[in-house]
């Protein structure tokens, strides 16, 4: 595939908002590709051979480091895993220390994860690699929503039109802001679902419907989105209880039955079973598409490297 503009503003994805429809278009159409060709078990090592990938990874992951390592080696390049716990970053150093430090390693790709929202963005100002957001704070979770668009769209085609339901902890999650923004961009209609203490103050410039009642919010749905409950996020007690927010919010097959009857299920993962989520819907084959959402986001992960591999060279 060829393109005639810079897919990624400046050569970095550091969040959804400001991203065009024909640039997350181009980038799904990438990542389709790449789909088939990860199922087929080829891959193409050519296209970041010589460069260095690094995962810079403030916060806790697994599928999305493990997803961007893959993604890194199935198109060739060095990659190397960051892991903070081991890293002087814990002695004191600052995170433009760390940056300058990587920067004179001539790292040419940066995936960062941090708690602090804008943490990334700082740093692309600082480093010459182009930086990937792998999630910072309560902001944005790029990737995340580009590999939740590309499972949907394999499931329902076009995204303009479809009705999807966001349900649980929006305030803590940047995969929600992510989504809300390539949803709306693409023509989606979204609701959240959310009981109050659970939404953002910001929530009326979000052009999103709300609703506290998960029923009347799930009814006609095509997709449902559902969140982890982040208490790691939460300072005071923002929810009764675990067993109180599962009988209000949490998905199970009752609630689920308002939704359209093909109406699929998403989480971004690490899943609370019980709590947001009841098992029987979670490992539904015929609703929950959670484990194509992980196999979509090695596969929209080497979509975006495959697009900034092409700015880099350009620039090179
Ligand atoms: C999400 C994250 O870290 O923002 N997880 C992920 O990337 N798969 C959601 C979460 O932690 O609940």
């Amino acid at each position: 595939m060829s393109f005639s503009y810079p897919i990624l503003p400046e050569g970095h994805l550091l969040a959804i908002e400001g991203l065009e429809p024909p640039h997350i278009q181009a980038l799904l159409d990438l990542a389709e590709s790449y789909a088939l060709l990860n199922r087929q078990g080829k891959t193409q090592r050519d296209l970041l051979r010589g460069r260095t990938l690094i995962n810079l990874f403030f916060e806790d992951s697994t599928r999305t480091r493990t997803s961007f390592e893959l993604a890194g080696k199935r198109l060739g390049a060095d990659v190397i895993n960051m892991s903070v716990s081991q890293s002087s970053v814990n002695k004191g150093e600052t995170l433009l220390d760390t940056a300058s430090t990587l920067n004179a390693m001539n790292t040419d790709i940066l995936v960062v994860r941090h708690a602090q929202s804008g943490a990334p963005a700082l740093l692309a100002q600082k480093v010459s690699a182009a930086v990937i957001n792998a999630g910072d704070g309560t902001h944005e979770h790029p990737t995340q929503a580009l590999l939740d668009a590309l499972t949907i769209r394999r499931h329902k085609g076009d995204l303009h039109g479809l009705i999807v339901a966001i349900c649980g902890d929006i305030t803590h999650s940047r995969v929600a802001r992510s989504n809300i923004h390539l949803l709306s961009a693409m023509g989606a209609e979204v609701r959240l679902i959310a009981p109050p203490t659970l939404l953002p103050t910001d929530v009326d410039r979000l052009g999103v419907t709300v609703f506290h009642d998960m029923r009347k919010g799930l009814a006609g749905a095509d997709v449902v989105m559902m969140l982890r409950l982040q208490k790691e996020r939460m300072s005071g007690g923002l929810v009764p209880s675990a067993r109180e927010f599962f009988r209000f919010y949490g998905l199970d097959q009752e609630k689920l039955s308002f939704a359209k009857p093909d109406a699929i299920v998403m989480h971004p993962g690490p899943m609370n079973r019980g709590i947001e989520i009841d098992s029987a819907v979670a490992d539904d084959p015929s609703r929950s598409v959670i484990g194509e959402q992980v196999e979509m986001g090695v596969a929209m992960r080497m979509a975006v490297l495959d697009v900034l591999a092409r700015d880099l060279r350009r620039n090179a």
